[in-house]
């Protein structure tokens, strides 16, 4: 316990041991630290402003006018005509994140990423008398602005609940201390409104309204039986347990691995020429083979999944022959997946898929013998070597520096070639 901290802190003589750090507008906070001319703006992250499409997050700056994650960017627009719109760099955020998490894991070893922007952290084997959780989550908000020139939000509390609760108080640049005692934390959960509680939704909010519960506070009221029979024997209780701030959920440090990578896109207008949905496909596929390599994943099934014009949804799935994250073989897959396709409709959505995830390093079977299409190990490596190249120019240029040539549908019709353009500054091919 820090003594000057007690002193100047006296509501907060044992701060829990569990930190949730979520970082503040994470893909916008990344863009504004990339272009310094973005800073201090309203910057939106997501589709461009004049097409389908949502907001995927929005800088501070932004959220003054009203916009938000999952809101369509032409709203977007119409709320805020000078907000700067970036497109989505997965990859650059992937990695990003990996150093927020590599950041945590130097302060304690039991770190649990949630998403790509949170993680809760368990502090409580390496507090000292000297340094209590507090100061911890302040060397963690200092080393990111330091290290990695981001801001994060933190909650202090003694478990999950209330920590995930508490980094969202204060946002952004958020450091929330919770209460630590049972009768405090009652008082500092009964105001707040029940959707707080983890694992009630829309759906159950509604039928607690009904009963007229509204707050924490109300739940408190209730028994504990009454809550069984509302929302059922484990959720019931569950929910009474967290009104009251008990939460025995540990922090695990297994990592909460990706279990997919996808990629998908709405047209401007539904599209029935089939060399426009596989263009667009390849593009797709292309771009979930970046976010693998990023992320240091091999992929072992692929999936192309598209929507037709009355909104009817389809997914064809394939096993790879081995598992991999070269652009050569998730094209493939992609191709021939949407080769067995006949197209009934236009189409509106086409996305490209990949699961079974495996670590780049983690130990796999040998690769079996392939009847057909089996790349020698000199053309992996080539592959690999031309995803790396493409994969830095694209990061340093953006994505639309390289094109892959679009294999033809009828000879002489389009370009042959499956090797890269170029694209000039003014977007034509080379
Ligand atoms: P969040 O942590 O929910 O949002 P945020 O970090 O942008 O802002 P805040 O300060 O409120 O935490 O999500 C992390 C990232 O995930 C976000 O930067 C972009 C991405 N994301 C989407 O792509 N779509 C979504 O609907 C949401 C909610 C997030
Ligand atoms: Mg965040």
């Amino acid at each position: 316990m820090n003594p000057m901290a007690a002193a100047t802190e006296p509501s907060r003589p044992h701060p829990g041991t569990i930190l949730h750090v979520d970082m503040d507008a994470f893909f916008a906070a990344i863009e504004q630290r990339e272009q310094p001319e973005l800073r201090g703006k309203p910057v939106v992250v997501g589709s461009p402003r004049d097409q389908r499409g949502v907001v995927a997050t929005a800088s501070y700056e932004a959220r003054q006018f009203g916009i938000h994650s999952a809101m369509p960017s032409r709203t977007a627009y119409q709320r805020c005509p000078h907000a700067i719109f970036v497109p989505v760099r997965h990859e650059l955020y992937a990695a990003v994140s990996r150093r927020v998490m590599a950041l945590f894991r130097g302060i304690t070893p039991i770190v649990e990423p949630l998403s790509i922007d949170e993680a809760f952290l368990d502090v409580s084997g390496v507090v000292r008398p000297d340094r209590d959780p507090v100061d911890l989550a302040r060397e963690i908000k200092a080393k990111l602005r330091r290290q990695l020139g981001l801001t994060g939000s933190v909650g202090v509390a003694p478990n999950k609940f209330l920590a995930k609760l508490a980094s969202d108080m204060e946002k952004p640049d958020g450091l929330t201390v919770t209460p630590s005692t049972p009768t405090a934390i009652r008082a500092f959960l009964a105001p707040l409104p029940i959707r707080k509680i983890w694992g009630v939704g829309p759906h159950t909010a509604e039928k607690l309204l009904k009963r007229g519960i509204r707050t924490i506070g109300d739940i408190q009221k209730r028994s504990e039986h009454d809550m069984i029979r509302l929302l059922g024997t484990g959720f019931g209780r569950q929910v009474y347990r967290l009104a009251f701030g008990i939460d025995e959920r540990r922090v695990s440090p297994e990592p909460h691995e990706e279990k997919s990578i996808s990629n998908e896109e709405t047209f401007e207008k539904d599209v029935s020429d089939p060399t426009v949905i596989r263009h667009t496909l390849l593009r797709l596929t292309e771009k979930v083979g970046r976010r693998l390599r990023a992320a240091g994943k091999l992929a072992s099934t692929g999936q192309i999944k598209f929507r037709y014009a009355d909104f009817q949804t389809f997914t064809r799935q394939q096993t790879l022959p081995h598992a991999t994250h070269t652009d050569h073989d998730l094209l493939h897959c992609a191709k021939s997946l949407f080769e067995r396709v006949s197209l009934q409709q236009p189409i509106r959505l086409i996305g490209f898929g990949a699961s079974g995830l495996l670590d780049v390093d983690a130990p796999r079977p040998p690769r079996q013998l392939e009847l057909f299409d089996n790349p020698e190990d000199d053309d992996i490596e080539r592959y690999q070597a031309l995803d790396r190249a493409v994969d830095e120019l694209r990061q340093r240029f953006g994505p639309q520096i390289l094109m892959r040539g679009l294999p033809a549908t009828k000879p002489g019709a389009e370009k042959k070639t499956a090797g890269y353009s170029t694209l000039r500054a003014g977007g034509q091919v080379e």
